[in-house]
């Protein structure tokens, strides 16, 4: 296992202590999540559930015996669990690499406690270098491309991805996001943006790093 697995093990691994018997678990998407459901699965009788952000992580969910839930049928979830592609100070995030971004973030406001887990790879300052995905309606591809343009962003299509909604990603490169929540406020603008990979307006509550030997609380600025 490389050790950048390591890493992403180890974080889920410690992710498991946060979940409580009788939770409703938020699951999140991508190859860190992919380690905490392993985890889940012993658990998967003392949960009550769990509600999936994308349909892989439903099918990895189900493949290892734990219940899914609809989010329409659910009222309370204590906790979401999920990676992220970029973390800085205040706990705000890039997410939607792996392109679940709306799914996960539905979930993310849905639940009281947003757990987020990175190895330190994903720890920056400054948001902005990992490219910011937003999931966008078919039809407005290219207007929404130059809408970003003219906002001094660089918007990648990212060809032969169709996204679990049926939508497009574009990824907005070369940006130092330095007021994340004005970003993600001003983008939500653009008719045509379904979601922007931003989480910065509901950060998550807490942040846990994995580094090569320990895994730790990333301190959130004052
Ligand atoms: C999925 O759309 C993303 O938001 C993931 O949470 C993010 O890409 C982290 O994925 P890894 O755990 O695979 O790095």
């Amino acid at each position: 296992m490389s050790n950048s697995d390591q890493k992403k093990q180890a974080v889920a691994r410690a992710a498991i202590e946060y979940v409580e018997y009788d939770d409703i678990v938020g699951v999140g998407t991508g190859s860190t999540v992919d380690y905490f459901i392993e985890y889940l699965k012993p658990l998967k009788n003392k949960i009550s559930g769990a509600v999936a952000s994308s349909i892989s992580t439903q099918e990895k969910l189900e493949a290892n015996g734990i219940r899914v839930l609809d989010l329409n049928d659910v009222s309370d979830i204590p906790i979401y669990i999920d990676g992220a592609d970029e973390v800085n100070p205040n706990l705000q995030l890039i997410k939607g690499g792996g392109g679940a971004l709306t799914r996960e973030k539905i979930i993310a406001g849905a639940s009281n406690k947003f757990l987020c887990i990175v190895d330190e790879s994903k720890v920056v300052d400054v948001l902005g270098k990992f490219p910011l995905p937003i999931e966008i309606l078919p039809m407005a591809r290219s207007f929404v491309a130059r809408e970003i343009i003219k906002n001094k962003g660089m918007p990648v299509w990212r060809e032969n991805f169709i996204t679990d909604n049926g939508n497009l990603i574009l990824d907005i490169n070369h940006m130092d996001i330095i007021e994340p929540i004005k970003l993600e406020k001003d983008l939500n603008q653009i008719p045509g943006i379904l979601t922007v990979g931003l989480f910065a307006e509901r950060p998550a509550d807490k942040v846990l790093v994995s580094n090569e030997k320990e895994v730790v609380e990333l301190k959130k600025a004052n």
